[in-house]
């Protein structure tokens, strides 16, 4: 009998997750008949339905249009909202991925309606609560039957919380499935020419974090900071709508940066790993955008002072600087000094992790 898998997604980090697992469940139609339902999250084009046209994903089956809100009034939404047609579709399975209040919103809907939970990206944690997505992912964790896990620290936290070792799965990074099928692609995207950056030139940049961005004053300090390194090398800063909308709200003109600070609108998936590419460096605070420059092999200073991806820093060529501007100056210094870390690829981080979970899925279903 065909088995129906229930794909949820929300906001543009679940997109470059969802689209090799869509992809592989329609290679094997004939045993798993895939269902998608995007929560409407993310809505600007440029945030959500430019990455299903770049990365072949179908149209959604649903659309919840739940938009934007505060976190218990967009995941109370969500919930609302899914719960009919969960109820009434009853699939097999229910995936959702990484962190977001969609994913958290939808596993908890999904299991109250007594049906089967995956969760892709299992086990990471920052273990710090202030983070939203901290909250969302423990909570998801703690309610799936299936955890497939992209690096060795979530088997450990999985195993420290009791989580049965039956439940857990290391399948590897979904993201990087995205990336290195799309690489060759990004590598020929001419977003460079058309921005005249010089390959090797220029930093790429995102930040959208609250803790960063929400507070007034940190937001000025740290856009302050990163003026001053743009004097030094051109800065890329593709800009998330929630720092848009605190630069307006404070007040903060060009951002707060001098104006060597690029500052445009999200690019596209495709653009992004072109920029991040031939970058002489990655500023961020994202979640991906660490693990995509560890395999890209290009350094990364993650603005933040924990990070629940820590096999980038272990592994990889990332730096956790925190947010003090000192220590961003000094981080980027030591890249300029030609000091930046090489790092390696870690473990089932090769494309192919789409495929293993299909192949459990086709055992446990
Ligand atoms: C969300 C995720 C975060 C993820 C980020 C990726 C949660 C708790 N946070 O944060 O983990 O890193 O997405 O980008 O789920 N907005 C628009 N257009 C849109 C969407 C949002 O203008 O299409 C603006 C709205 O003003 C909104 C704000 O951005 O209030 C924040 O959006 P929201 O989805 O609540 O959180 P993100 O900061 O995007
Ligand atoms: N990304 C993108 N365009 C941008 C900025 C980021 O395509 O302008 C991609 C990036 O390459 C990665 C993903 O978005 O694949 C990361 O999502 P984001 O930083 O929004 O969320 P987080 O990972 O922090 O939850």
């Amino acid at each position: 009998m065909i088995k129906k898998v229930a794909l949820v997604v929300g906001a543009r980090p679940n997109f470059m997750k969802a689209a090799p697992l869509m992809r592989e469940l329609l290679r094997h139609k004939n045993t798993l008949q895939p269902w998608l339902i995007h929560t409407g999250q993310h809505y600007d084009r440029a945030l959500s339905q430019l990455f299903f046209e770049e990365l072949g994903i179908p149209e959604p089956d649903l659309y919840l249009g739940v938009g934007s809100g505060t976190h218990a009034e967009q995941t109370a939404r969500i919930m609302m909202e899914i719960e009919g047609p969960l109820q009434a579709q009853a699939p097999d399975l229910v995936v959702v991925f990484g962190d977001i209040n969609s994913t958290m919103a939808a596993a908890i809907v999904a299991k109250k309606l007594n049906l089967k939970l995956a969760h892709v990206e299992a086990g990471l944690r920052s273990f710090d609560e202030t983070m939203p997505e901290e909250i969302n992912r423990i909570v998801t964790d703690r309610l799936a039957d299936y955890l497939f896990v992209s690096e060795q620290s979530g088997l450990d936290h999985l195993a420290a919380e009791g989580v049965p070792a039956k439940k857990i799965y290391f399948t590897g990074n979904i993201m990087i499935d995205s990336l290195v099928s799309n690489l060759t692609l990004a590598r020929n995207n001419d977003i460079l020419d058309r921005l005249e950056l010089t390959s090797g030139e220029y930093i790429a940049m995102t930040m959208h974090r609250p803790s960063n961005v929400d507070d007034r004053e940190s937001l000025r300090d740290l856009m302050r900071c990163i003026g001053d390194i743009s004097k030094r090398l051109p800065i890329v800063f593709p800009c998330h709508p929630r720092t848009r909308k605190r630069f307006e709200e404070f007040g903060l003109t060009d951002g707060g940066s001098g104006n060597r600070v690029m500052l445009i609108d999200p690019v596209g998936y495709l653009e992004f790993l072109k920029l991040q590419s031939e970058a002489r460096l990655v500023l961020t605070d994202s979640g991906g955008i660490q693990e995509e420059t560890t395999y890209l092999g290009i350094p990364c200073v993650t603005m933040r002072e924990n990070t629940e991806r820590p096999a980038t820093v272990d592994l990889g060529t990332n730096v956790i600087c925190g947010t003090d501007p000192a220590a961003i100056t000094a981080a980027v210094d030591s890249v300029f000094a030609g000091k930046g870390k090489k790092g390696r690829i870690p473990d089932l981080w090769d494309g192919h992790t789409a495929e293993r979970i299909v192949a459990i899925l086709h055992e446990v279903l």
